[in-house]
């Protein structure tokens, strides 16, 4: 089969497509004939860095295959899988954090990181409602109550098109930060306020809301404390290590200041299916790339203006 291997760590040029063997389900896994795949900013974030690499994969074994996001057809069952049978649509992201092995014509997976891909929903709209979905949906489900002040920032892009939708799923009032352009795209996910972020700082026109999920980091961060209400919470997809100063504050006001890093989970994936199949997540897939073309994918995510998602075909 044919499959990206990086051999080392490095730019886009370092994606090599090689022939390697078929890889075999141990007990407890299915192999998967990839029908399409996604790509996140953690791809890019990785490939360039060994320290990286190894943090995030798990391994220092070399060549290593990106990617965890997959929707595909099952080849074959380990033992011991009960759940699923050859011929099954499936999807789910796959091993993360962890060695994922993505970006291959066929994907070894833990049957219970996955879900059936729900009747009339496409291979590609699958392949995209996993790694950013479930971001999405692992912060906000335990966080967000009905009727909560919610701000979303980079509601356009992966995570916060799905983080729109699901903050509305669950009952909060949804404000969201994208650029003039993607406007109308954030209000049609179903964002009550919009702030275009390069007309307006949304420090100056926001306040005292519950929670803010902040996937930009830097000065986003720092100013999303300005306007959550003491008691609120703060997740912070990009950045794990906080200045001790901003900790100390969200202390004093009682702010869960925090950093999570989704996991796979067939769980959340069949929640997802749920929301998917009852039409309460709608997928946006702005660009779909043929698997030859996937370093053209990492090229335009590297850009930070993707709107919804990527999606790669096979
Ligand atoms: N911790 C975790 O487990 C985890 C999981 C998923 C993602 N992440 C991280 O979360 C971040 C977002 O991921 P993603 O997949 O959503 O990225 P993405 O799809 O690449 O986000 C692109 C979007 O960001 C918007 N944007 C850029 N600058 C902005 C700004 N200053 N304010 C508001 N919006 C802005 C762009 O809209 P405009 O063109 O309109 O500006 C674009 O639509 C990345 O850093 C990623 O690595 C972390």
């Amino acid at each position: 089969m044919k499959a990206y291997l990086l051999h080392q760590a490095g730019g886009i040029k370092n994606l090599q497509l090689e022939d390697i063997l078929r890889p075999t389900p141990a007990a407890g896994e299915v192999l998967i004939e990839t029908k399409a795949l996604s790509l996140n900013p953690v791809d890019f974030k990785v490939r360039p860095s060994e320290e990286v690499l190894t943090m995030i994969l798990g391994t220092d074994e070399r060549p290593v295959i990106l990617g965890w996001d997959v929707a595909g057809v099952v080849a074959e069952c380990g033992e011991g899988v009960t759940e699923f049978a050859v011929g099954d649509r499936v999807f789910g992201m796959i091993r993360f954090p962890g060695h994922g092995k993505a970006y291959a014509e066929s994907v070894v997976s833990p049957a219970d990181q996955l879900s059936l891909i729900p009747e009339g929903v496409s291979f590609e709209a699958a392949a995209a409602t996993t790694l950013a979905a479930l971001t999405a949906w692992q912060v906000l489900s335990p966080r967000v109550n009905a009727g909560d002040r919610v701000l979303i920032h980079a509601g356009s892009g992966g995570v916060g098109h799905y983080a729109i939708q699901l903050a509305k799923h669950l009952g909060a009032y949804v404000i969201t930060t994208s650029s003039a352009k993607n406007r109308d795209f954030v209000l049609s996910l179903g964002a009550d306020e919009h702030v275009d972020y390069r007309e307006t700082r949304f420090e100056d026109v926001l306040s005292d809301l519950d929670f803010v999920l902040d996937g930009m980091g830097g000065d986003v961060l720092a100013n999303s404390m300005k306007v959550v209400k003491d008691g609120g919470g703060i997740v912070s997809l990009p950045t794990h290590e906080f200045e001790p100063a901003m900790a100390a504050e969200a202390e004093a006001r009682d702010i869960r200041l925090e950093f999570v890093l989704v996991a796979s989970n067939g769980d959340d994936m069949k929640q997802l299916a749920s929301l998917l199949k009852d039409g309460t997540l709608k997928v946006h897939v702005s660009r779909t790339l043929p698997f030859s073309e996937l370093p053209e994918a990492h090229r335009l995510l590297e850009s930070g203006r993707t709107v919804g998602k990527l999606v790669v075909i096979l």
